[in-house]
């Protein structure tokens, strides 16, 4: 076995609770090797990988991954949030006991590294300097080179961030072991796999994957479930699936941040990505923080404030191109040392390929994402190339309109907190809503369709509570509750929104196409929504919130057919009171809701009664 004492010595690895804990994991996981890693050592880690056949050549400084077939998304039936007390139980986080499932996650851990090298990544969930650095510290155990690569591009990867701890034994315990892929039972009743956080005790256990949303433990288990947890416990912040934007409006000088929740393979990264669109000329500037996380909390100014603790973006490829999402092509561009998972490939040119990316490429030579060749497929075979889930992954730096001030560790006033998701009918494109109980509760009874980010759920529609349901480390009632505290506590609160990019043309002769065009146009209804909040706009208010009249939004250069803008702009009130019973019965789950919340249900469900006389 690997003689942990010298690697870490000569790593200049001295925090003794680090070394205790790499210690006792190599003990359980039996490595043959262990190797401390920090950033800088990318070049020759990509280049042991690119040797060995785990990463592909797609370009000058680009990569390409494959993941197992049976191992492309997350898996929210095998993902746990563990602890000690019965209370944390809620309805979406699979609560069992910490000490129990702990000990059990260990057997099936044991001696499942050996004949691999254990890469001990130590990181950090915040931009330094971070008021909210004290949870921010972790470090990840894994058997696995490309994962480490995914983590140095997606969290401030380096020992440095060990030496800053104020508590040398407070950080994150997050351990990842792959396992014998081919043999897990992956969707059988004897699968194997088992993704637990035991938040109790910061410590992450997860087995049997080694795909990013399982596997990239700083982002998905730490920046989400284990913050989630810890921002409660600390009763100092909340963790959200939210992206993070701000908006210049270059003629006023004004400035506005929005953060918010979409459900996985919803658009947050294209959102956070926008462009302003083409028809509305200089005036407007979009700004990158963050696409998948944030964290908000009370700034010492008393405003809500939110800053994006990871370094990198991992996004889907499906659909990204020139017209959609510019600025995500920039950003995996040659040079920029992207790595894109389970895409097409071609290893002869060494290119990429994904539906929505442009012209299907003829067939010579390009293989799918599962590796099989497209020139071998049977006639009429019409299998994507690339899986939906695929995914492109890079750093901040590299994305063209990342904000000048995105490391500030003061993070950024939030203006606007919006929701959103798949919605086909019902949701109108935006509503606004002041009050904060019935902004919560708006989150709460966040419903869309299930996307392929998560296995086996792609297009079943279900409740995502703030887009956290596969991310929530305790009880429900208790979130909505923290959520309170946390917003109530601003002297100056954001005001929210409902916002939908996907309803679509449902009626009886309705041919089913998207009514609102998407993409960069998304950020008109943004712009509706912070001049609305200034007192410039007043909207038409109705039951479920205050909706834009067509004059007041901004749509120079779209053009959008009359019925299309219309139905984008009108509440379906009996469609609504029938979604209000179906919201009952969801909230009813949650035990101990705070009563605002109800009361919030309430005003809304008698406000459509009264609309519909
Ligand atoms: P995220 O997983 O929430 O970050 O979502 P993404 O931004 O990666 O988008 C997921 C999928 O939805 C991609 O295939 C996008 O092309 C698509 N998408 C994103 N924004 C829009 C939009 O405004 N309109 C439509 N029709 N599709 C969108
Ligand atoms: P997404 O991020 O929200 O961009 O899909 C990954 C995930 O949530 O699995
Ligand atoms: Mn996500
Ligand atoms: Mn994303």
């Amino acid at each position: 076995m690997a003689d942990v004492e010298r690697v870490l010595d000569q790593a200049g690895l001295q925090n003794p609770h680090v070394r205790e804990y790499v210690r006792f994991w190599a003990g359980v996981t039996e490595p043959d090797r262990i190797e401390v890693v920090d950033a800088a050592d990318d070049d020759r880690l990509v280049a042991e990988a690119l040797e060995a056949g785990e990463l592909r050549p797609a370009g000058e400084g680009l990569y390409y991954s494959r993941s197992y077939v049976k191992d492309t998304a997350r898996s929210e039936e095998r993902t746990i949030v563990a602890t000690s007390d019965p209370a944390d139980r809620g309805v979406y986080n699979n609560w069992h006991d910490g000490d129990e499932l702990g000990a059990a996650q260990l057997e099936r851990m044991r001696g499942q590294s050996r004949g691999r090298t254990m890469y001990v990544v130590p990181y950090l969930m915040a931009p330094p300097g971070s008021p909210l650095e004290a949870y921010a510290a972790g470090v990840e155990l894994t058997d696995n080179r490309p994962v480490v690569l995914h983590m140095i591009r997606m969290a401030r990867v380096g020992i440095a961030h060990l030496d800053s701890l104020e508590d040398p034994a407070s950080f994150v315990r997050a351990v990842h072991v792959t396992g014998d892929l081919p043999n897990l039972g992956q969707g059988t009743p004897e699968d194997q796999r088992y993704f637990v956080t035991v938040a109790d005790r910061r410590t992450i256990l997860h087995f049997g994957s080694s795909y990013g949303g399982n596997a990239l433990l700083g982002k998905i288990a730490h920046g989400l479930r284990q913050a989630c947890y810890d921002g409660r416990a600390s009763g100092r912040f909340l963790a959200e699936q939210f992206m993070l934007l701000g908006i210049t409006d270059h003629e006023t000088g004004r400035r506005y941040h929005v953060c918010g929740g979409f459900p996985s393979a919803s658009g947050k990264t294209n959102l956070a990505m926008t462009l302003a669109p083409e028809a509305l000329g200089e005036r407007y500037t979009v700004d990158f923080y963050g696409d998948d996380i944030a964290w908000l909390w009370v700034g010492d100014d008393g405003r809500i404030r939110a800053m994006n603790p990871e370094n990198g973006v991992f996004g889907v490829a499906k659909d990204t191109n020139e017209h959609t999402n510019p600025t995500a092509l920039r950003s995996i561009e040659p040079g920029t040392g992207a790595i894109f998972t389970n895409v097409a490939y071609n290893p002869v040119t060494q290119e990429v390929w994904w539906e929505g990316k442009g012209p299907r490429p003829t067939d010579d030579g390009w293989e799918d994402w599962k590796g099989e060749r497209i020139a071998d497929r049977e006639d009429g075979d019409t299998a994507p190339w690339a899986h939906p889930n695929s995914r492109f992954t890079t750093t901040l730096a590299n994305v063209p309109n990342v904000a000048a001030d995105f490391e500030e560790p003061a993070g950024v006033p939030v203006d606007a907190i919006i929701f959103g998701g798949r919605t086909s009918d019902r949701e109108p494109l935006v509503r606004a809503i002041t009050d904060l109980a019935e902004g919560v509760y708006d989150g709460l009874t966040l419903g869309a369709e299930a996307t392929f980010a998560a296995d086996g759920l792609d297009g079943q529609l279900r409740y995502d509570p703030m887009s956290m349901r596969p991310f929530l480390a305790y009880a429900e009632a208790d979130y909505a509750a923290h959520w309170l505290k946390i917003i109530g506590a601003a002297t100056q609160q954001p005001i929210f929104a409902h916002v939908n990019w996907f309803q679509k043309d449902l009626g009886d002769d309705g041919d089913g196409h998207f009514l609102w065009p998407g993409y960069r146009e998304n950020l008109r209804p943004l712009l509706w929504l912070v001049r609305h909040q200034a007192g410039e706009v007043a909207g038409r208010r109705t039951p479920v919130g205050v909706i834009p009249t067509a004059e007041e939004l901004e749509l120079v250069g779209l053009d959008l057919p009359a019925a299309d803008l219309d139905r984008l702009l009108t509440i379906d009130v009996e469609r609504w009171r029938q979604e209000m019973g179906f919201r009952e019965e969801h909230l009813r789950q949650f035990e101990g809701l705070p009563e605002e919340i109800w009361e919030a249900h309430r005003r809304v469900a008698a406000a459509l009664d009264a609309e519909a006389g």
